[in-house]
């Protein structure tokens, strides 16, 4: 009932504040307060209505630099003892093992989506040969929370769009890393374009944990499609891993407060 009032109040919003609504449309404004985030619900809500991938991607991109992302990591920060530590651990497990097969051939790892670097952190104590360990998020306020945090530590950390960081910084030896519901907010054809390129850096990792939500079934699709409350993007990972060329190495769905895709794949 929330969410349909909530619903209702942004398409509202839509048509009294045209202006401000299009300078979200347009990316020019980061949605601050209550007024910009219901109409970014609600722009979000009509691209994922309309079958229109792009503008979706992108206003989920301008929710995240906005106040809903700043507050995402302290509101939910006890994933990392709860999830993370929890039932996401075997994931790491296995990134731990495929590391340590690897004879010292993968040298750094790329964290998309770090958030509050809690996982690269506790990676940099686990993952021997692996010597650079760096943070990606789009989200300016923690990153530069996380070089205050880490500061004195080799983690680094970098904001902006991933994706165009990636394609600088990959090289043999990279591992891709990403945890709690991140590639979710990137489309199809990037995330095959990004597993492509990494795949001519061979040899490299991807390990990811990211949400299935309901009503996805990777058995029986192929093609990303949003779902989920914030009709983000549900990936069928391993098809798409396979497809640029990786081999699965390790695979699980734990099912927590909802499913999950655990995937370590070597290229
Ligand atoms: C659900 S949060 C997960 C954060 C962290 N990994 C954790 O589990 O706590 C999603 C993260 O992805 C980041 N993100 C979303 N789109 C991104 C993009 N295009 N490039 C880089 N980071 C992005 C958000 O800013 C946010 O920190």
């Amino acid at each position: 009932m929330k969410e349909v009032i909530k619903q209702i109040c942004g398409d509202v919003a839509v048509r009294v504040f045209p202006k401000v609504s299009l300078s979200i449309a347009r990316g020019e404004t980061v949605p601050r307060g209550s007024l910009e985030k219901l109409i970014s619900s609600s722009l979000i809500r009509q691209a994922a209505l309309s079958g229109d991938h792009k503008s979706l991607r992108n206003r989920l991109s301008q929710y995240w630099q906005g106040d809903a992302g700043d507050s995402f990591y302290d509101k939910f920060a006890d994933r990392f003892e709860s999830s993370f530590l929890g039932g996401h651990y075997p994931l790491v497990e296995a990134l731990i093992d495929v590391v340590n097969s690897s004879e010292g051939e993968l040298t750094q790892l790329y964290e998309i989506g770090c958030g509050d670097g809690r996982v690269l952190h506790h990676l940099s104590g686990k993952l021997e040969g692996v010597n650079r360990f760096t943070g990606l998020d789009i989200n300016e306020m923690i990153i530069k929370k996380n070089r205050d945090t880490y500061a004195g530590t080799s983690l680094e950390f970098h904001s902006g769009d991933a994706t165009a960081l990636l394609e600088e910084v990959a090289r043999p030896g990279t591992i891709v890393m990403s945890y709690g519901g991140v590639m979710e907010y990137f489309l199809e054809e990037e995330l095959a374009t990004m597993f492509a390129m990494l795949k001519q850096k061979s040899p490299v990792v991807v390990a990811l944990v990211e949400p299935l939500y309901d009503g996805y079934d990777p058995s029986l699709e192929t093609e990303s499609r949003p779902s989920g409350l914030e009709l983000s993007f549900s990936h069928n990972h391993r098809h798409l891993l396979e497809q640029a060329g990786f081999t699965v190495q390790f695979q699980s769905q734990p099912e927590m407060e909802f499913r999950w895709m655990m995937i370590v794949a070597q290229g």
